[in-house]
């Protein structure tokens, strides 16, 4: 399947949709949801870094506005996410490094300690870079930077000096951004980077998209014309 597909993103990021709405469906609780969306997660990294060598992928899990669900929600999660990022990352995901988006001060204890761990232990890697947004903000992030420039005394401020105080510092363009469930919004996610990123909607919920449905998303993205705002080639 995979060599039909020649262009590929360099950085391809995922807005996680339709966990609660897939489980509803099935007459499950949103618990069940977010579970299964835990395996699709797992299978999604796995095929972006390992199967097509796309270096970069960014998740969006849990925004800043995601605290306000029900707090027996929130834990839940909170308990997903320090599993997802404990020693079993490394094993699991292999010369990828763990880069925490977002503003840990908020994290649980338990989260924020094995969050920090793996992003330590995996810092060489090299290969691969896993970006994940937990208590993260697109907006928050510029205030972050702008706040981190001045601190910095910067002057004569450029793109690329925003760039620098970005979580994504170094790391090439946000190509591509896939939304589950499809919602058409962007709800704050990686409002520099997405500058000239392609989009895609597929209505498919997050547990349900899987190797075929990643197929077809990286499929249309060779289809996109890409311009940069030049003349058509
Ligand atoms: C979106 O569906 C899901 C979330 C905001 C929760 C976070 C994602 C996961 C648990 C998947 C695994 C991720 C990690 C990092 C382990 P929703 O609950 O908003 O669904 P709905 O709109 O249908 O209610």
């Amino acid at each position: 399947m995979t060599n039909k597909l020649e262009r590929l993103p360099k950085h391809i990021g995922f807005i996680i949709d339709g966990n609660g709405r897939w489980a509803k469906e099935r007459g499950l609780p949103r618990s069940a949801g977010h579970k299964a969306g835990c395996k699709t997660l797992s299978l999604i990294i796995k095929e972006c870094f390992y199967t097509y060598n796309i270096p970069v992928v960014s998740i969006y899990a849990f925004s800043t506005e995601n605290w306000n669900r029900p707090q027996k929600e929130v834990d839940y999660l909170m308990s997903l996410f320090k599993d997802y990022t404990s020693k079993d990352f490394l094993n699991e995901f292999p010369e990828v490094k763990l880069n925490i988006m977002g503003d840990e001060s908020k994290f649980p204890d338990g989260l924020a300690n094995s969050a920090r761990e793996t992003a330590v232990l995996s810092e060489k890697n090299s290969k691969y870079i896993l970006n994940l947004g937990i208590n993260y903000s697109g907006q928050d992030e510029l205030v972050r930077a702008v706040n981190n420039i001045i601190r910095d005394g910067k002057k004569d401020i450029d793109r690329q000096t925003i760039e620098d105080y970005l979580y994504t510092k170094g790391q090439p363009k946000l190509d591509f951004v896939v939304r589950t469930s499809g919602e058409q919004r962007l709800s704050n996610f990686m409002l520099w980077q997405v500058a000239y990123a392609e989009m895609y909607f597929p209505t498919t919920y997050w547990p349900s998209f899987k190797k075929k449905e990643l197929y077809n998303a990286l499929k249309e993205f060779q289809g996109r014309n890409r311009r940069f705002g030049a003349i058509k080639e």
